[in-house]
């Protein structure tokens, strides 16, 4: 059973949408069930001024993808990069353990737009994002073997 929050970020989602001219995209995929987020985020100073997103998913995904937009909001990047699936989660009132898995597509979407904005910024990128961005690519691989190609 979803918690009230939940059922609130998900019926009245958040920062859904695009932005035009992103400092970075993040586009995952979620290897247990297939479903795809898309993440785009306006970087100025190092503070993460407007993010918006579309997903493809449930209920949980809808909701941790839209909680993690007004968390993140007007954060340097370097903090934003902190969030975890488990602040999400209790954000959230918790979510039921077959749900935690949608929460690691969220963050993960924040990660590899603040990964993408780097790399177009010609910036140093941290190892443990570099990690984690490798980490991703090979799983969409999979979900595209399994699931077809993810829509870009
Ligand atoms: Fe796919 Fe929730 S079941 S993200």
């Amino acid at each position: 059973m979803y918690s009230k929050k939940v059922m609130q970020y998900f019926l009245h989602p958040k920062n859904v949408g695009e932005i035009k001219n992103p400092s970075g995209v993040g586009e995952v995929g979620n290897i247990v069930c297939g479903d795809v987020m898309k993440l785009y985020i306006k970087v100025k100073s190092d503070i993460i001024k407007d993010i918006k997103f579309k997903t493809l998913g449930c209920a949980a995904a809808i909701a941790t993808s839209s909680i993690i937009t007004e968390i993140a909001k007007n954060k340097k990047i370097e903090d934003a990069l902190k969030i975890s699936k488990e602040e999400i989660i209790k954000s959230l009132g918790g979510l039921p353990p077959v749900k935690i898995h949608c929460s690691v597509l969220a963050v993960d979407a924040l990660k590899e737009a603040i990964y993408d904005y780097l790399k177009k910024s010609k910036r140093e990128i941290p190892i443990d994002l570099k990690k984690n961005h490798e980490r991703i690519e090979k799983e969409k691989k999979i979900i595209e073997k399994m699931y077809g190609k993810i829509k870009r």
